[in-house]
């Protein structure tokens, strides 16, 4: 008798897509399912442990476009009409197209009839969150009796297990904060540029696409906001909150130069990273005072040479997770590819054949059961500070402004009679800093052109 058929219906035959499709075809002949007490009937617990996982269909846009892996068409079928994906055969959709359009018509009408979706698309988990967790709790009961699951590990830093940890790994633990690099594309050219002084911005971000590891559109990841969707669907899981775009400052790398590696290094010995923050009250430097305050936020830091995020390279993620009971504990792995990416997706079909998603999309953590944790979007750290300037610059007109602003400068620097770099106090907000570099354009005449400011990250925070 042949074993059962787990079929999946994937959106999407690019990049990961390919990858999926490799890894099942390889994988479905020597890891079949293996239920979990999970599985919420005896009936499925029988028919997930001796199933085998088959692509039976592929939807991408162009039917004559090369692909890069070998489809085996005596069991998948490619097609344009993502209407398939919901027929009544197709156990799992898998989501690995992109995008906030069709990509979220197929995943909403998935849940909506039932069916177990696994998604690498974290644009999509953010921008529309509170309806995904409401249609995936609402859905129709599965084939199997169950409820509807969604699988998105390969959402957030490819290929770390960080949703896993984060949803299973904490339930007797506090979170305070979740912190790091969660981007490969810019982290792979921020690598690239601090090595070299002469790499050119766009022919490493070029590399890094060829590399597979950028999105369609690469704004989302230079400008920060891939960095601003998974950061808060880290701070979902952490803290239990659903934090609005609005709410998240951001910034990306692409006002970085050689001149902000050549000040990091030669001033305060540090390298460049873009960092995503989910913090809550109690850290002192994401939040001040206010200890019910969750303050989630992107933007490019400078980082200590000795930091262990320093020395995270090429497409690499690493993320630090700090808590009550356990300290830091850091997270860090291959952040994007297809290899990466496609394990864990497969690994999220291996756990829904097996029943053993979570039914509830973002499970609150029990730490943060009846808290009432409010977003604060205003931080407070050791802020560096580059100012486009022409001579003679005035030192006390700076200062006149720092100090309207309620800012401390700690020190100035002439980079190259272009360019004036400033340190702050440990103890400025992000928000006097962001009204300082706005007030010295506006109204000193020596400023030629917008100021840059990155925050420094403490050794305490090491
Ligand atoms: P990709 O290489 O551009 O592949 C996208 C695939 O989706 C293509 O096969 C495309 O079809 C298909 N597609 C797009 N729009 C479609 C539509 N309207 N109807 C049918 N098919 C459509 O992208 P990717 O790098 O694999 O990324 C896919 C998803 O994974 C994105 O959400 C991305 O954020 C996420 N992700 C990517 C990585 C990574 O390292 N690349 C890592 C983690 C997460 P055609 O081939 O015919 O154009
Ligand atoms: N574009 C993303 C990155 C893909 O570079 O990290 C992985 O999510």
């Amino acid at each position: 008798m042949s074993a059962p058929v787990y079929r999946i219906g994937m959106l999407g035959g690019g990049t990961v897509g390919g990858g999926v499709y490799e890894l099942l075809r390889i994988k479905q002949r020597t890891l079949p399912v293996v239920a979990t007490a999970a599985s919420t009937t005896a009936a499925a617990t029988a028919a997930a442990a001796a199933a085998v996982v088959v692509v039976s269909k592929i939807c991408v846009r162009d039917l004559t476009k090369p692909r890069d892996f070998d489809i085996d068409t005596a069991t998948t079928a490619l097609t344009t009409d993502p209407m398939e994906l919901l027929s009544p055969d197709i156990d799992c959709v898998v989501e690995v197209a992109g995008g906030c359009d069709v990509a979220k018509d197929v995943v909403l009408k998935a849940l909506e009839l039932g069916k177990t979706v696994v998604t690498a698309n974290k644009a999509l988990l953010f921008e529309h969150m509170s309806t995904i967790e409401h249609v995936a709790t609402g859905g129709a009961a599965s084939a199997g009796g169950g409820k509807p699951q969604l699988g998105y590990e390969a959402a957030v830093c490819g290929g770390i297990p960080i949703v896993d940890v984060l949803t299973t790994g904490y339930a007797g633990d506090t979170i305070q904060s979740v912190a790091g690099i969660c981007n490969g594309t810019t982290n792979y050219m921020l690598s690239a540029m601090a090595k070299d002084p002469s790499v050119q911005y766009a022919d490493v971000l070029r590399e890094a696409q060829d590399l597979g590891y950028a999105e369609a559109d690469p704004t989302a990841d230079v400008e920060g906001h891939d960095v601003r969707a998974k950061i808060a669907i880290l701070a979902k899981l952490a803290f239990g909150v659903t934090v609005p775009m609005d709410k998240i400052p951001c910034t990306g790398i692409s006002q970085i130069t050689s001149i902000d590696f050549a000040a990091a290094k030669a001033n305060h010995r540090c390298t460049i990273k873009l960092i995503g923050t989910a913090a809550r009250g109690s850290t002192t430097t994401t939040v001040g005072s206010n200890p019910s305050g969750v303050c989630v936020y992107v933007t490019p830091t400078l980082v200590p040479l000795t930091n262990q995020l320093a020395n995270v390279h090429g497409c690499g993620n690493c993320v630090t997770v700090t808590s009550k009971n356990m300290g830091q504990c850091t997270y860090a792995g291959p952040g994007a590819g297809r290899y990466p990416t496609a394990n864990s997706i497969v690994a999220d079909i291996y756990r829904a054949a097996a029943h053993a998603l979570p039914t509830v999309a973002f499970p609150i953590p029990n730490s943060c059961l009846g808290s009432d944790l409010t977003v604060v979007d205003d931080y407070v750290a050791c802020f560096f500070i580059r100012i486009p300037c022409q001579t003679p610059v005035s030192f006390a007109a700076l200062g006149a402004i720092a100090e309207e602003c309620g800012l401390a400068l700690a020190s100035i620097e002439e980079q190259d009679g272009s360019q004036l770099t400033l340190t702050t106090s440990s103890s400025s907000s992000r928000s006097a800093v962001d009204k300082f570099c706005k007030d010295v354009q506006e109204k000193l005449d020596f400023v030629t052109g917008s100021p840059l400011f990155m925050p420094i990250l403490s050794v305490d925070e090491e």
